[in-house]
């Protein structure tokens, strides 16, 4: 395959400092030379631009650094078309999750029918209006099929990204009143840890996979890294007990290299400074490496 790497140094999307760290933290773990052991070719485009936590000027609490999140992704999306244009797989590294508003807006226009598996501990179904914390990392979702403030829904200008229908949400086990709601409303595909558990990943992975690849025409992978539990990736900014194993998104990743369905991918929420001794980024590049094609024998 060929790469383009994006860097993200996305920290306004929620509170906690370090996230900006993130994808400095996943280069320095061994991301590329992962990727061109395995016969790829990475291009590395470097880091968007984002303005500096302490230079922004907040004005709303609903929707904390609403124009400066905006800005970053309008920037993240034109990078990510290009390299569609090119035919690369792009391959964006976090930050916070609010950049996958962004990673849709520039994947989105290429398909008709845009899949995305969700992988995370929390839908990021909120809006300004049923947000708890008024943090756009938990938002993205929402925005990306149409819901939430126009200057988020309408990055690239049009909307929605992706049809609720396309996606599907593994890993779930935080979900706000307002996002169950939405995922009824739409009939959003959820496979909470509750399913995970009862049908094991394999089955899960299977019927994603197989749904997906009868109903859309290109998949992006959005792996926050808090789907798994926090005894694996400790350095997240939201945790949440009883989540993913590293074997299991070991196994995830291997049935999706197997599949070769995915058009691009994002590795979110990774915190240097919450973490311990980078381990989670190192998570992240086992991952990539199985996404890839990694194999034992
Ligand atoms: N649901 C919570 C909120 O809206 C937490 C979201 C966490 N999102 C994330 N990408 N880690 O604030
Ligand atoms: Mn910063
Ligand atoms: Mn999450
Ligand atoms: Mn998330």
């Amino acid at each position: 395959k060929n790469i383009s790497l994006i860097g993200v140094p996305m920290d306004l999307g929620q509170m906690r400092r370090g996230v900006d760290m993130g994808p400095s933290a996943i280069r320095y773990a061994g991301a590329i030379q992962r990727l061109e052991q395995l016969g790829h070719q990475v291009e590395d485009l470097g880091d968007i631009q984002i303005d500096q936590a302490e230079s922004v000027h907040m004005t709303d609490t609903n929707l904390r650094n609403l124009d400066a999140v905006v800005k970053g992704n309008m920037e993240l999306a034109d990078t990510v078309k290009e390299a569609k244009d090119k035919g690369h797989f792009p391959l964006i590294l976090g930050g916070d999750h609010s950049i996958a508003i962004g990673s849709l807006a520039g994947i989105g226009q290429k398909y008709e029918n845009l899949g995305v598996i969700w992988y995370d501990a929390h839908g990021d179904l909120n809006t300004g209006d049923t947000s708890p914390s008024g943090n756009i990392h938990g938002m993205p979702l929402a925005v990306s099929i149409g819901i939430g403030h126009s200057d988020l829904v309408n990055i690239h200008e049009y909307t929605p990204k992706v049809k609720p229908e396309n996606i599907v949400i593994i890993g779930a086990r935080s979900l706000d009143e307002g996002e169950r709601e939405l995922i009824k409303e739409k009939g959003i595909r959820v496979y909470t840890m509750h399913e995970i558990d009862r049908m094991g990943m394999t089955k899960v992975m299977e019927e994603a996979i197989q749904y997906l690849k009868e109903n859309t025409d290109g998949v992006h992978l959005s792996l926050d890294l808090d789907g798994l539990d926090p005894s694996d990736a400790p350095g997240v900014g939201t945790p949440v007990n009883g989540g993913i194993s590293y074997r299991e998104s070991h196994l995830a990743m291997e049935m999706l290299a197997e599949s070769d369905i995915l058009t691009s991918a994002e590795f979110v929420e990774v915190n240097p400074i919450l973490d311990e001794k980078n381990k989670t980024a190192a998570v992240a590049v086992a991952l990539m490496g199985s996404l890839f094609g990694e194999k034992l024998l």
